[in-house]
């Protein structure tokens, strides 16, 4: 396998990105980029420094910022020192991040940070922008999907293994909105890149998923 390998992963919530992503970097020695979690720590600012009503100057305050991944299995993510990992896996912030990804100065920023942790390859990044803008050249594109039911049950699972109220119909709401704005949005929405291979995870368990990306990463 190429040393300098960038493998791209898109897909909506749910769709079991991170698990399968955090697993292939552990497999093929790389590192790995959770780029939602750089939009929930923008959620993060508007709502602890109530910066809600100009996405403008929280993506220009975005410029002084230091915002890293630390630490693997689990990673962190440290905001000016302060790790926010567990902060950020809220429902209230799953929906603010949405709304403030369809900002363009703020996917501007988020873009250009990403782009430079990607630059030296030997990475697996997962987002909803990962295969069409942060990194149209990578090695191995990858749209990730399952059916809203099977997203909502992982998700609630999730919340609820986090002591977060995790109700199925709830969960199924919000994914369902989440989606409906990630996809229709007019900056970089959520789709299905050029030469794209297309992994449908409804049924398959995490380690088969993981093979298969394995397989083409080799
Ligand atoms: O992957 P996630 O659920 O942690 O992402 C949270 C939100 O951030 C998602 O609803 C849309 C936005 N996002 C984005 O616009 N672009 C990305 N590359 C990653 C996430």
């Amino acid at each position: 396998m190429k040393e300098n390998i960038v493998i791209a992963i898109d897909g909506p919530a749910g769709a079991g990105k991170s698990t399968t992503a955090k697993a292939v970097a552990a497999r093929l020695n790389i590192r790995y980029l959770d780029t939602g979690a750089m939009y929930r720590a923008v959620a993060y600012v508007a709502v602890t420094e109530n910066r809600l009503g100009d996405p403008e100057a929280l993506a220009l305050s975005f410029e002084s910022r230091t915002l890293e991944f630390t630490g693997q299995n689990p990673q962190r993510l440290v905001l000016d020192g302060k790790d926010i990992s567990s902060e950020i896996r809220t429902p209230e912030i799953s929906e603010l991040a949405s709304q403030l990804s369809a900002h363009s100065p703020i996917r501007k920023e988020m873009v250009r940070r990403q782009q430079a942790m990607i630059a030296e390859g030997g990475v697996i990044l997962e987002g909803r922008d990962a295969t069409t803008v942060i990194a149209p050249q990578a090695d191995i594109k990858i749209y990730m999907t399952a059916s809203l039911e099977e997203r909502a049950k992982r998700r609630t699972v999730e919340y609820q293994d986090r002591g977060t109220a995790g109700d199925f119909g709830a969960v199924r709401a919000e994914i369902l909105q989440r989606d409906h704005r990630d996809i229709t949005r007019e900056d970089s929405p959520l789709q299905v890149a050029d030469s794209a291979v297309i992994i449908e995870t409804g049924g398959k368990s995490v380690d088969e998923v993981v093979d298969e990306i394995v397989r083409l990463a080799e």
